[in-house]
């Protein structure tokens, strides 16, 4: 029996409750929402061929086979490198491309094929560019002539009758001589939105139906860097995509599964992409910046304080990128990207996921320079990664003392500590910094484990857990499960939110779960307990309920993790309500069951049942995550 009071508890559900936490792993931009299908487009790799192969080519030059690639550089550019084809035998010169684990391709779609080329020595008459299956069929074929002098962009639309996950990209030449080319790119013209060089839609589509209250980007320890010069720098992700700078991912030969040598970050999906996703998405923003320490995991290089300066300067550069207006030196170049409206950035992160007191001295830095130009702004600091260990204490303690706004804690751990865990935030001080639980997940094996699985227990310990951020809402205000995306084939951690590989997309039980709590969220608390207290644990039984002052309808959310059913009957006062209420049921037979590409046994199964006698009455079946919707009248 639980008691359900519907007079108001004063205390509101951020609309940031549920968000987005977005990085760069697992392939999760460059070979995942980044649409390109061609990797290292550009040749700006530390193997400059990474991805590419020359099947007909024996040896480099001198050479008799058929033709060779070189590649030269060009200082002025920041992406300098460029191939030197030279073809010696038209009949059989061959350049590869393997795409991100292959390419993609559908059945019916167009794809935009577009790259600059110098014909160098006059006599290269065509370039041919097909696609090819694994068998190495061909797919779809387009010529296109080469004609003028000096760097030119060519373009062609494949048109492809055959779906295909694993293609190749072949491009041939007409002519034998010298040509250089650079940004060999292949886009689905079906894009998020339609954009050229866009986002992929089917993954757009996921994070929207979240509904998410915030984005925050680009990470994750990838703005940290493994050393300071591979930090994350956003001024260098925006403007035209070809001049970005490409740079080695921080998951390159990530340390929970080697299958990744070849992951870079071509910035195609830089800061300007990053807040135009947020608006589509009706996310808040939430940019986070290096604040001049390296993955601590890594070198923990640290800039020198009295070097900082250039760091705080991004920080307020940033600022004014997505605030400032078009006379403003950043607002301008925001506006000349095709978005003169501000971005209405009010949340920015310094630093990801830093602790000691060379973190609280940089804080402290950036701090006092945002606030004194931007003083609406809300900073969100860190507390390094550890729920309870000595570094988090005294990152806590620390910020406490300097009125921090909100504190990001990252947590990875049991479904275990999850199902006990749903009290973590009752003892937390209400008048201190507001919480951003910015990094959760539960693991089935065990940290940064490859064997760790999007099961249905680690989804369910999670929704137990997400009542007790909920009945917290006054203390915690922001909330993201991590990592968000993965490709089957290119990951370096598990569990992850959402799988892909090039063709499709699968929603794990840990999505439905945030995907209901986040659709569910209301906008005030309301209080729901049993004999007086929370239902946090007892007979594995959690509870939490909102209003939702625009649909007018009261929610419960109840999680029994138990394998017995539980018949819920609720007492209500302050109330009063319709006569039939929507009852939405997340659950699985058993606790190991997992979605996957070909099927998702675990997915929200909503129906209607009556109330009768005005006696709020219903069963919550065993191992299950339940949202009740009744109408207030
Ligand atoms: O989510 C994966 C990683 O976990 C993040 O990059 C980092 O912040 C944390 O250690």
């Amino acid at each position: 029996i639980l008691d359900l009071d519907g007079a108001s508890t004063h205390i509101k559900i951020q609309p940031t409750m549920y968000g987005i936490f977005f990085e760069d792993i697992n392939f999760a931009a460059d070979g995942g929402l980044y649409a390109e299908l061609i990797k290292n487009r550009s040749f700006e790799f530390d193997e400059p061929l990474t991805g590419w192969k020359q099947p007909n080519t024996k040896t480099l030059s001198p050479n008799l086979d058929s033709g060779f690639l070189i590649i030269h550089t060009d200082a002025s550019k920041t992406n300098k490198n460029y191939a030197r084809i030279t073809v010696l035998n038209d009949k059989n010169y061959l350049l590869e491309n393997e795409g991100f684990r292959g390419i993609g391709i559908h059945q019916g779609e167009k794809y935009d094929f577009s790259f600059y080329l110098e014909n160098v020595s006059g006599n290269i008459k065509e370039m041919k560019a097909e696609l090819i299956d694994e068998k190495g069929q061909s797919i779809v074929a387009v010529s296109i002539p080469v004609s003028g002098k000096g760097w030119q962009k060519y373009a062609a639309v494949f048109s492809p009758k055959r779906t295909v996950e694993k293609a190749k990209l072949q491009i041939t030449f007409v002519g034998n001589g010298v040509v250089n080319m650079d940004m060999i790119s292949l886009f689905p013209q079906d894009t998020w939105k339609g954009r050229k060089g866009g986002l992929r839609k089917d993954l757009v589509q996921k994070l929207y139906d979240l509904k998410p209250g915030f984005l925050r980007f680009p990470g994750g320890c990838i703005v940290e860097g493994r050393t300071l010069a591979e930090r994350y720098q956003w001024k260098k992700t925006i403007g035209k995509v070809e001049d970005r700078e490409n740079l080695i991912n921080k998951w390159n030969n990530g340390f929970a599964h080697r299958l990744t040598p070849d992951y870079w970050q071509s910035f195609g999906l830089g800061f300007f992409e990053y807040f135009q996703l947020s608006e589509d998405l009706g996310a808040e923003p939430l940019p986070i910046l290096s604040c001049g320490m390296a993955c601590q995991f890594n070198t923990a290089e640290l800039v020198k304080m009295e070097d900082l300066d250039p760091y705080v300067q991004d920080a307020l550069d940033l600022i004014e990128f997505a605030n400032g207006d078009i006379s403003t030196p950043w607002g301008k170049v925001r506006a000349e990207m095709g978005h003169p409206k501000p971005f209405n950035l009010k949340f920015i992160g310094i630093g990801n996921e830093q602790w000691g007191e060379d973190y609280i001295e940089r804080y402290k830095v950036f701090e006092k320079a945002i606030h004194a130009k931007y003083p609406k702004i809300t900073i969100v600091s860190g507390s390094g990664p550890s729920p309870d260990g000595e570094f988090f204490e005294y990152g806590w303690k620390e910020l406490k003392k300097l009125n921090a706004q909100i504190v990001d804690e990252h947590y990875y751990n049991s479904p275990e500590w999850f199902l006990e865990n749903a009290t973590r935030y009752d003892k937390y001080d209400r008048k201190g910094p507001k919480v951003f639980a910015g990094e959760y997940a539960a693991q089935s094996v065990g940290v940064v484990k490859p064997e760790n699985k999007n099961n249905w227990l680690t989804a369910l310990s999670e929704a137990a857990f997400m009542t007790g951020l909920e009945r917290n809402a006054d203390v915690v205000t922001m909330t993201s499960y991590a990592p968000l995306l993965a490709h089957a084939d290119g990951w370096q951690w598990t569990p992850d939110l959402i799988w892909f590989n090039n063709l499709s997309t699968y929603a794990t039980p840990n999505y439905y779960v945030q995907k209901l709590f986040s659709n569910n969220k209301g906008t005030d608390l309301l209080k729901i307990t049993e004999n007086g207290k929370a239902l946090t644990g007892q007979k594995k039984l959690y509870s939490s309920a909102v209003f939702d002052e625009k649909s007018k309808e009261i929610i419960i959310k109840i999680v029994n993790a138990d394998i017995q059913p539980k018949e819920m009957n609720l007492n209500t006062k302050n109330l009063r309500f319709g006569d039939k209420m929507i009852k939405i049921i997340l659950s699985a037979d058993t606790l190991d069951t997992e979605n996957s590409f070909t099927s998702e046994p675990i997915q929200p199964k909503e129906n209607s049942e009556s109330i009768k006698r005005g006696k709020i009455s219903t069963e919550i079946p065993p191992k299950s995550v339940v949202i009740l919707k009744i109408n207030k009248l």
